[in-house]
């Protein structure tokens, strides 16, 4: 071990056992916070902060499929394009929320990190709060993030907020704790100017709940993949995306109980995110209805939008365990925050609550398709001349399935 790997190690050991405390500001009553929101798309964060008690103040989205649902969902707010052309945020505004586009910075996406011109917009938010320093940020996004040129990209955003007087704090969370059948991990970063970001991130700690395989559990995975991976996941669906490696946004696949291999309805998809069936219908006065998909898989789970929103409303002390230093130069771990002109990590699960989640098929209240053959087949085709693991019974199923469609047709 060199001489500065020898001394991080040791550095390491030394703040590992620290237990931190911090305290809430007193205050009685939730507070409501006057919210805008930026790069809106239908509304996930919005609705999940609404439920919360915070008024929304307005949207701001882009794209036209997106503004349909938005205009039906929300036709009393004031509803903003292209950021870039806002000038201002709402005087009253104290919390400023925004799942900023991740294209950039998702794997599936271009990699290009903040330099990327979709994930490089939040600098628009920077420069709406340059001029108006609003009390509380949320920003959401994926957790390739935190990996992406060695956490480069969240290595910017952090040292931006603290330019602009920010304290931050982020942390890493599951929908699967908010009793969604459906993994989908999300950074979720709170910023303020007064108070301590933690005492709204870190309260709540959980911890993960490992799902109960039965002879009724359903299997999510993607079949456009296969290759290198599956997205698998166990009695959830893998996290529903915007786009996917066959270009056109897409469901993932489910294997049920009985045998079946299906795709989920898209109302389903919208309950799995927290909205209720049907939430992105008027996206389809617009665009084609696969559009849908997109929209869905692009938003913010409602329930974790809520939960952040509780939180947000009543700050709480917390207690973090087994502190340490954050490495600069690696990926980010997942959660942080800066102290002291340095930045730490605790011991803390991506499990904030742990609802109860009904199983994936005592969810699912759409009639689910069939896997097309044609996706059948080129999963297939993909998945045999792979190296991957399956578990014993699955490439049985999908061959069955295979035949299935087939002879259907
Ligand atoms: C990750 S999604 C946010 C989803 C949203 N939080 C939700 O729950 O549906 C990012 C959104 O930013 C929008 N967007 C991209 N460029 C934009 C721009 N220049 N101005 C406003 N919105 C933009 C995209 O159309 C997309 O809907």
């Amino acid at each position: 071990m060199d001489r500065g790997v020898a001394a991080e190690a040791e550095q390491l050991t030394l703040e590992v056992s620290r237990v931190e405390r911090g305290h809430a500001a007193a205050e009685q009553t939730p507070r409501q916070l006057p919210t805008m929101g930026l790069f809106s798309g239908v509304g996930g964060i919005e609705l999940g902060l609404s439920r919360a008690g915070h008024p929304s103040l307005g949207l701001c989205e882009v794209d036209g499929t997106a503004r349909a649902v938005l205009a039906h969902r929300f036709p009393d707010l004031p509803l903003h394009g292209d950021v870039a052309e806002l000038r201002a945020l709402p005087a009253d505004t104290e919390l400023l929320a925004g799942g900023f586009p991740c294209q950039d910075l998702s794997q599936a996406g271009r990699t290009a990190g903040l330099a990327g011109a979709k994930s490089g917009l939040i600098s628009e938010v920077f420069r709406l709060v340059e001029d108006q320093r609003v009390p509380w940020l949320l920003l959401e996004n994926v957790p390739f993030m935190l990996q992406l040129s060695k956490g480069r990209a969240l290595d910017v955003i952090v040292t931006k907020l603290e330019s602009l007087g920010y304290k931050w704090a982020y942390r890493v969370v599951d929908s699967r704790a908010f009793g969604l059948p459906q993994r989908r991990r999300r950074v979720l970063i709170v910023a303020s100017l007064e108070e301590e970001p933690r005492t709204v991130l870190f309260p709540d700690d959980a911890g993960p709940a490992t799902p109960n395989e039965t002879a009724d559990t359903a299997y999510g995975f993607y079949w456009t993949e296969g290759t290198r991976g599956l997205g698998w996941a166990v009695d959830a669906v893998p996290t529903l995306k915007g786009g996917s490696s066959v270009g056109v946004p897409s469901p993932p696949a489910i294997w049920m109980p009985d045998g079946r291999i299906v795709t989920p309805h898209i109302c389903d998809a919208e309950r799995l995110q927290g909205f209720k069936a049907n939430w992105t219908i008027a996206a389809e006065r617009v665009a084609a209805p696969r559009h849908r998909w997109k929209l869905v898989g692009n938003a913010v789970s409602v329930r974790v939008a809520k939960w952040v929103g509780k939180c947000l409303s009543k700050p709480r002390d917390f207690e973090t365990h087994e502190v340490r230093r954050v490495v600069e130069g690696k990926s980010w771990p997942t959660n942080a925050w800066s102290e002291g002109g340095e930045r730490w990590t605790a011991e803390m699960s991506e499990w904030p609550k742990r609802f109860r989640r009904p199983s994936l098929t005592e969810f699912l209240r759409h009639e689910p398709k069939p896997l097309s053959e044609r996706a059948t087949r080129g999963f297939l085709r993909r998945a045999e001349n792979s190296s991957l693991r399956f578990v014993e019974g699955f490439l049985p199923a999908v061959r069955r399935h295979l035949d299935s469609v087939s002879t259907a047709t």
